[in-house]
């Protein structure tokens, strides 16, 4: 059973799939968290994927692709996972469904988080994020408890590189051209389901969790 989150930078994927993975049971996979931890430990996949991060491009398919695959690999996703900003292209779509008719797994729902581009500015620069452990808050939306400081395990927050004006724009741009072909492609599939991602957090939960049922 593996669900894929789509919607553009900012939507609230990451929110959203933290708490979904702790009702369902199933794994959350974040490619961008997995990038940021081999950044973070300057593996040669972080050294890589830094340079295209900054600038708000896309990791290329191939490295992406193999990333993914050993994730799933792991046997926290026997039962299936929560996809949090995988698959971003056409071709990461395609292997995606390979990699899982190999595990005898399939895409069950696709929401798709829908949020206009002027609130994702808004959104992304008072984002702010545990350093322990990935949890996103927001200075207003969603501020935590003591400010700078993470409520599950103290970590401290930090803005992420990439949420400036100008890397947001720049990534919304690539969002637009690259990714959103896959509304379309899941729509025809009869998996996609539309969810106003403008409403509260609760709100947003509540209406994934009955998408995915
Ligand atoms: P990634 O980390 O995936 O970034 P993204 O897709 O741009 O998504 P974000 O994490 O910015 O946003 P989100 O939708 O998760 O929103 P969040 O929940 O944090 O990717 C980063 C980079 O890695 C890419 O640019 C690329 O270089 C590379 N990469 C990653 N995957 C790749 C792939 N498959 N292929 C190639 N390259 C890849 O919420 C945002 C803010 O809003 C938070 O502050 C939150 O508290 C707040 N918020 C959330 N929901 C609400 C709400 N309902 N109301 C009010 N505020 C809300
Ligand atoms: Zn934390």
């Amino acid at each position: 059973r593996f669900i894929v989150l789509l919607g553009p930078p900012g939507a609230g994927k990451g929110t959203q799939a933290q708490v979904l993975a702790e009702k369902t049971g199933l794994a959350h996979i974040s490619s961008g968290d997995i990038f940021r931890e081999n950044l973070k430990n300057q593996t040669e996949l972080g050294k890589l994927a830094q340079g295209y991060m900054n600038r708000g491009e896309l990791v290329p398919d191939d490295v992406t692709i193999a990333m993914i695959r050993e994730r799933l690999s792991r046997p926290d996703c026997k039962n299936g996972a929560i996809l949090d900003g995988f698959p971003r292209t056409p071709a990461q779509a395609e292997a995606l469904s390979a990699m899982l008719k190999e595990l005898d797994g399939k895409v069950v729902s696709v929401p798709y988080i829908s949020v206009p581009a002027e609130v994702l500015i808004e959104r992304l620069s008072g984002r702010w994020t545990c350093r322990t452990c990935g949890k996103v808050y927001h200075s207003v939306y969603n501020p935590p408890k003591k400010a700078g400081v993470c409520d599950d395990d103290g970590g401290e927050l930090y803005q992420r590189e990439d949420d400036q004006p100008a890397t947001v724009e720049k990534r919304i741009k690539v969002y637009l051209e690259q990714t959103s072909p896959l509304i379309e492609h899941y729509r025809q599939a009869g998996l996609l389901v539309e969810i106003d991602g403008t409403q509260p957090i609760e709100e947003v939960t509540r209406q994934l969790l009955e998408a995915i049922a």
